[in-house]
């Protein structure tokens, strides 16, 4: 199962993505996590070591792997490529490891249409993408803010897009942008979580903002969160967000989505 997690900046998704994870992670579900943000704020959420995040090139600067896999060097316009270049060894080769049952791989942007020359690092992150499956494995990618990048088909081979909405009008507008991109890509299943919802007002504002049922989810505005930054275990996630996620995941699998 893929999810995407998607939505305006700082709506919540690295948030939300760290707190699944966390969460199906503790129920013994096995989590591939990709950081598609050029931020590269995942190892950071997740609260890795210092020098493993210092450490980190995203897969897209790889350069030397990316001309050995498709047969052309990145940024060199009008070159040769495989379209199918090899993917299937990538996670067990780059990912970082969260506890036992997370990985994290840090996949960089997939650039800009245009110009011509990055094909190859293109070519290769979208087959990334499209051939990342782990039986048995949950695979969560926290997006790249806004909807631009959707042109640049980051995400058309999920099985779910996730958007994630504070009930504020610009990004409940983005999210609601992204969900009508998504369903012309044909994506499968389109769901809505409230992010940083804080009172019954919140809650029925974002009600009349989406389809019914579309919303499985009210994440709790929680104050403390933004000064602690950093929730790397499942025993820090506030008992209120606690409480919301196992409500959040019995929606998803009762939808079939994981
Ligand atoms: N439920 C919440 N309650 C309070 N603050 C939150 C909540 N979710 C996220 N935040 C804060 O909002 C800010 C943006 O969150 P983040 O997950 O980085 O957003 P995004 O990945 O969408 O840009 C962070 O400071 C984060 O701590
Ligand atoms: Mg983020």
């Amino acid at each position: 199962m893929k999810l995407a997690i998607t939505g305006k900046g700082g709506a919540g998704k690295t948030t939300f993505t760290v707190f699944l994870s966390l969460f199906l992670a503790e129920f013994k579900k096995k989590v591939t996590v990709i950081d598609g943000d050029s931020t590269m704020n995942l190892p950071v959420a997740f609260g890795l070591p210092v020098d493993v995040i210092k450490a980190v090139t995203p897969l897209s600067e790889m350069d030397k792997l990316i001309e050995e896999r498709t047969g052309a060097k990145p940024g060199v316009p009008g070159s040769f490529f495989k379209m199918n270049p090899k993917v299937d060894d990538i996670s067990d080769k780059f990912a970082l490891h969260v506890g036992d049952a997370i990985r994290l791989l840090v996949m960089g942007t997939i650039a800009k249409a245009g110009g011509g020359c990055a094909c190859s690092e293109n070519v290769f992150l979208r087959a990334f993408l499209t051939h990342l499956f782990i039986a048995d494995e949950i695979l969560i990618l926290d997006m790249e803010a806004g909807i631009e990048h959707l042109g640049r088909g980051t995400i058309e081979n999920v099985d779910t897009v996730l958007a994630i909405a504070e009930p504020d009008p610009c990004s409940i507008d983005v999210a609601q942008k992204i969900l009508g991109m998504s369903r012309d890509l044909g994506i499968k299943n389109l769901k809505v979580i409230g992010s940083k919802v804080g009172s019954a007002e919140d809650k029925s504002y974002l009600k009349d903002c989406f389809p019914e049922d579309s919303i499985i989810g009210m994440v709790p505005f929680e104050p403390g969160l933004r000064r602690r930054g950093v929730v790397p275990s499942f025993a820090g996630i506030p008992e209120s967000i606690r409480n919301e996620f196992a409500v959040i995941v019995k929606n998803l699998e009762k939808q079939k989505i994981i």
